[in-house]
């Protein structure tokens, strides 16, 4: 595994522990029966029932055994052991039929037989930094949808990652939290970054990591570049997470699940955006 990756894995284990806490991350609300999926995921993917669904990096399942709730047929892939050995304890305790695969994403195809398997892919909400090239992401998306399948994913806007963090306002007394401080055009070797506070439970120290910064347009032009066809491509002020430290509860559907924008009176930024992509339902090859 790419030595970033393999630090990022351990990264997870870390971040599985300290949610997997009493209701950090939801999962007593989840336990007493709480769907964990967010109101635009819920509206813009549509009815799942009787569906086969594969979540990429699923974390510890609470997305995926909530879209089975839904009458979907799923299916998660994460590489942290600690989060997939909690989705499969949560998935047993609660009943719910789901299979979940520990691997790293780009080895999916080891792991995962078949292809032309399923009818909804989904991901969302801080899944693509953590990937280094969205071209083969995308060739993997293509190779397990159905044709006519649909792909989905609601993530950070790659704009709400330009500015300093709350760490960086601490390291460097004086800067403007406004003003941008890390590129929108991000490098290809992405960034290390030190152990730090844990985003759903600060009072938890992660250990170090390294993620990857990819535009919108790296991430449009990878889905079609893999044949995909874009059905939407939607831009929200509000994201899952307090991405900026400006931003402010906007929208609360639980202790831990809200949606957070910037503060009334300040202008609104693109902080959230959602993508549907089609697979077309036959696939048109020229004659050389
Ligand atoms: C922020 S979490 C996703 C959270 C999820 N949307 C949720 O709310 O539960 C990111 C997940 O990506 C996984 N991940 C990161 N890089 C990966 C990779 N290369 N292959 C598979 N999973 C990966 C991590 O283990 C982690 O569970």
């Amino acid at each position: 595994m790419h030595d970033a990756m393999e630090l990022n894995r351990r990264h997870w284990d870390d971040a599985t522990e300290a949610h997997a806490r009493g209701n950090i991350y939801g999962l007593e609300d989840f336990r007493r029966g709480m769907c964990r999926l967010h109101r635009v995921e819920l509206a813009e993917v549509g009815d799942v029932s009787g569906k086969s669904l594969l979540h990429l990096q699923c974390h510890f399942g609470l997305d995926t055994l909530s879209w089975a709730r839904r009458g979907a047929k799923v299916t998660g892939v994460d590489f942290s052991p600690k989060a997939v050995e909690l989705a499969r304890l949560l998935a047993s305790d609660s009943g719910i039929p789901a299979t979940f695969v520990c691997c790293n994403l780009y080895d999916v195809r080891d792991s995962l037989p078949g292809g032309g398997t399923f009818d909804v892919i989904f991901t969302s909400h801080g899944a693509l930094c953590w990937l280094p090239d969205l071209k083969p992401w995308a060739q993997i998306i293509a190779h397990y949808l159905k044709p006519g399948g649909v792909f989905y994913v609601a993530d950070a806007h790659p704009m709400g990652r330009i500015f300093p963090t709350e760490a960086d306002i601490n390291e460097n007394p004086g800067i403007d939290p406004a003003r941008p401080f890390f590129p929108y055009f991000g490098a290809a070797e992405g960034m290390r970054w030190p152990a730090s506070a844990d985003y759903a439970d600060p009072t938890i120290t992660t250990g170090p990591s390294h993620d990857w910064q990819h535009t919108l347009a790296d991430i449009v032009g990878a889905l079609l570049g893999a044949g995909l066809v874009l059905e939407f491509l939607h831009e929200f002020p509000f994201c899952a997470w307090r991405a900026i430290p400006a931003m402010v509860q906007v929208e609360r559907f639980s202790d831990s699940h809200r949606y957070w924008g910037m503060p009334a009176g300040t202008p609104s930024l693109p902080l959230m955006f959602s993508i549907r992509a089609r697979k077309p339902e036959t696939t048109t090859t020229t004659k050389e």
